[in-house]
Order: C-alpha cells, then sequence, then structure tokens
C-alpha cells in the first residue's frame, strides 16, 4: 500500500502513515504563477493500492482540484486502486436545492471525484446521513463522537469531583466556597462520601434541530445524559444566524456537539442563549475546524470555557487561540484503512 497527501493537512497525512508502519509517498505539486497547479506522482505505483489525504477544507476549491489531479496522476501511474481519504469534505452542506435555482454543488464535487479515479472514500462527520447516498462508489463514514464522548466524561467527572470537594468542605467556618479550588485533598478523607452522579449536572446540547441524530448518539454513548436543542434559523441570502428557544431542558453545565463551526455564528449564538438560561459553563465539540475569516476571535471571546475540534482540517498558527483543543483523528483513520 502507498499513502500519499495534498498539500491541505500534511501533518494529518503523516501521522496516519505513521500508524501504518509506512512512510508518505512523493508527489510533485508545482503551482504556476497563474496559480493553477501541476501534479506528478514520482513513487511507483503500478497495481499498487493507494490512499490520498486530502480534506477539501478552504481554499475547498484548490484543495479539490489537487486531489482530483493526484487521482489522475495515480490511475494513468497503474494504480490498482485509489481510496481518497477526505476528513473534511466540501461543498457538502448545498446537498440539495434550499432555494430555486441553485446549483446541488455535492453532486457535482461526487461526480468529478468519481471521474477522477477515485474508488472509494474514508471521510468523517459528514453533515448529513444521506450523503454516501450521493456517490455510487463506497463511502466509510467515520465519526469522531467516541473521542468526544471520552473527552465528555473526562470534564464531567473532573468537574463532578470539584463540585462535591466544594460541596463538603463548605461550610462550618463561613469559608467563601469560591476560593477552595480543586486540589489533592479531593482524594483525601475529607472528600465527600456520596458523590452525586456523574452526569446530574450536564446536558448535551445540538446548537440546531439538524444535529439531534447526532446528539442522542452521543448521548447514548455517555449512558443516556440528558440533551437539549436549540431551534436556529439562518438567513440563507445573508447567513446570519438567530436563536431563541430551547427544546428541552438545561442543566448548570451544557456541552455543545456540532459537525462544524465555520463562521462561528452558531456556537457564538447558542452560547449567548444558554447563559441567558442561566447554563454556567459551557463546553463546544465540533469535528471540523473550517474557521472562517474572525471564527478564532469569536469563539475566544464567545461564552464558552473551551472549545474542542479536531485535526480533520489544519489549524495554523494564526487561528489558534487559548480556549481551542485538538484531538486528533489519525489513529481512527488509520484503524479504518488497516481493514482494507
Ligand atoms: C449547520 O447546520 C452546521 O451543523 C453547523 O452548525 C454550521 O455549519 C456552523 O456554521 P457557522 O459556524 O458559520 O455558524
Amino acid at each position: 500500500m502507498n499513502i500519499f497527501s495534498g498539500s491541505a493537512n500534511k501533518p494529518l497525512a503523516y501521522d496516519i502513515a505513521k500508524h501504518l508502519g509506512i512512510p508518505l509517498g512523493k508527489v510533485e505539486i508545482h503551482i504556476f504563477p497563474d496559480g493553477e497547479r501541476r501534479v506528478r506522482i514520482i513513487d511507483k505505483v503500478l497495481d499498487k493500492d493507494c490512499i490520498v489525504v486530502q480534506p477539501t477544507a478552504p481554499p475547498a476549491d484548490t484543495h479539490f482540484m489537487e486531489l482530483f489531479f493526484i487521482a489522475d496522476g495515480l490511475k494513468r501511474s497503474g494504480a490498482k486502486s485509489i481510496t481518497a481519504v477526505v476528513p473534511y469534505l466540501g461543498y457538502q452542506r448545498q446537498d440539495h436545492v434550499f432555494r430555486e435555482g441553485e446549483a446541488v454543488s455535492l453532486t457535482v464535487v461526487v461526480k468529478m471525484l468519481e471521474t477522477a479515479g477515485v474508488n472509494s472514500i474514508i471521510t468523517l462527520d459528514l453533515h448529513s446521513i444521506k450523503i454516501p447516498e450521493f456517490f455510487k462508489i463506497p463511502v466509510v463514514h467515520i465519526s469522531a463522537l467516541p473521542l468526544f464522548a471520552e473527552k465528555i466524561r473526562e470534564i464531567d467527572r473532573a468537574e463532578v469531583a470539584n463540585e462535591n470537594f466544594l460541596v463538603h468542605d463548605a461550610n462550618p467556618h463561613g469559608r467563601d466556597l469560591k476560593k477552595t479550588s480543586f486540589s489533592a485533598n479531593a482524594h483525601s478523607e475529607n472528600f465527600v462520601s456520596s458523590p452525586r452522579s456523574p452526569v446530574g449536572n450536564s446536558v448535551l446540547v445540538s446548537p440546531d434541530m439538524g444535529g439531534i441524530r447526532r446528539i442522542k448518539l452521543i448521548s447514548e454513548m455517555l449512558g443516556n445524559m440528558p440533551y437539549a436543542s436549540i431551534i436556529k434559523n439562518r438567513d440563507l441570502a445573508t447567513g446570519k444566524v438567530e436563536a431563541d428557544i430551547i427544546q428541552g431542558e438545561v442543566k448548570k453545565r451544557a456541552f455543545i456537539v456540532d459537525d462544524m463551526i465555520s463562521s462561528g455564528g452558531t456556537i457564538a449564538t447558542a452560547s449567548r442563549l444558554l447563559k441567558k438560561h442561566g447554563v454556567e459553563e459551557i463546553y463546544v465539540f465540533a469535528t471540523h475546524a473550517v474557521f472562517s475569516q474572525l471564527a478564532p476571535k469569536f469563539l475566544q471571546e464567545s461564552q464558552a470555557k473551551k472549545v474542542y475540534v479536531t485535526n480533520t482540517i489544519f489549524v495554523p498558527e494564526e487561528k489558534l487561540f487559548p480556549k481551542l483543543e485538538i484531538i486528533s483523528v489519525s489513529d481512527i483513520i488509520a484503524s479504518e484503512i488497516h481493514k482494507y
């Protein structure tokens, strides 16, 4: 098996190759002064199964073209099969005609991938579970939700331990609870002996009704943690997001789970609404860090305590911010490739 990377996310491709125990293949990507790209496969791939890693994140058009050219180069060099690992699939949100006269962009890019010679796709957390049906080739759709569930469990346990410590340590002497921090003492005999349910103060939140299936799945992974959903409206012409209704009960701590963050508008609006409804701590989880325009700034300034994303999309230095934490999906992708 040979594995190649486009230019969209080389660190991820490198990590996947490392998990697979093979080096990244050699591919030359030359950019002409006019911006056009020339792609050349250097390694010999005759009769080889080939993997290409390329999220089609912004600039989506450039990354798609590169992927088409790499696939074409591999096909012309006699590759036995071409599997495109597209951790984030660009244009997936335009999967039907929302307003009369619109193009269904997703169908166009799907046709182009198939025409370029891609035989199968591995992708993560698609916007809708119907998207694989747009392809004639096999699509393996994996999810970062189990990784998020693990992190949520971890945060929840730490916060509950902290709360229990504060409750117990209060208050015959009238100490200020807020100043009592969580420390190794929490494990001493002073620690409260009847801890509350680890999920008692937490709720999962979908920032829109479209994400309800996702939220139900992660709720199951977390032993049926309660969930709520925000009713969001987006102006289809301007993209502006509005939300003022929450369906379901919220609690002290909320874990917002979404597939992607683009402008950051959805998360900023959802966090504001949750705060308004009395939520004290907000953690955000989203698979794809599209992070367009001022999203990092909005997220840092939002009511969220922390923002977790994965590395399906490369986040450059200038888009990193203090509240951000990146969880790697390289091993779950490599395990999927291993099955080939
Ligand atoms: C929408 O349906 C998606 O699940 C995301 O919530 C949305 O794409 C995020 O976009 P933005 O960050 O621009 O609000």
